[in-house]
């Protein structure tokens, strides 16, 4: 059996379709949700799914090894990052070494960073004019958004495009290809 954990900062969307996709897996299953926010969303859809979900503190998270105890707990074989706005620390990156991944709404190393997430993202790329945009999965180190790129997928900017019908397209892919990349993940067969 292999065990993912995701982590979600907010609407978990991503984290729902994720977990529906392994509903029927025999050997995948998602056994923990966790977020650095008690109001978040995410949590009342781990609730509807019948998953675990843990909730940390800034503390908690960079000043101590909770976060980490209950992955290991889980047996987590990978931590999937989906709408997760903290930098990763050192002692899960350490433990979980090339097993912590990132959906990223943009074609990395663009639009990349700090403080870039969500519709910030969007509206960014359409006020540089860019053509295209699209979706980056790749690997978590100690810098936002620069860990080693897995799989990117592009979709065109259309003129007349908003952040929100950008965010409507990115999502759609985010739905997609994440669940698929997991899977190849976490059976060994990519990355
Ligand atoms: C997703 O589009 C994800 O790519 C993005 O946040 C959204 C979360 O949506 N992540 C980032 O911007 C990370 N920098 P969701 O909560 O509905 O899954």
């Amino acid at each position: 059996m292999k065990n993912i954990a995701i982590c979600a900062s907010g609407n978990g969307s991503n984290a729902e379709r994720i977990s529906r996709y392994f509903q029927s897996f025999k050997d995948v299953k998602v056994r923990l949700i966790l977020s650095n926010n008690k109001n978040a969303y995410v949590l009342e859809r781990a609730q509807n799914l019948g998953i675990s979900t843990f909730v940390f503190s800034r503390e908690d998270f960079y000043h101590s090894d909770k976060v980490l105890k209950a992955l290991l707990e889980n047996n987590t074989d990978l931590v999937v990052l989906a709408g997760f706005l903290w930098l990763v620390p050192q002692n899960l990156l350490r433990s979980f070494p090339d097993r912590i991944i990132n959906i990223h709404p943009a074609l990395l190393p663009k639009y990349g960073g700090k403080g870039m997430y969500g519709d910030k993202v969007h509206k960014a790329v359409i006020d540089a004019g860019e053509k295209y945009s699209g979706i980056t999965i790749h690997h978590v180190n100690e810098v936002y958004d620069a860990g080693k790129i897995i799989f990117q997928k592009k979709v065109k900017v259309e003129l007349g495009e908003t952040p929100e019908s950008l965010a409507q397209k990115i999502h759609k892919l985010e739905y997609r290809h994440y669940p698929e990349i997991i899977e190849k993940l976490v059976k060994g067969n990519n990355g």
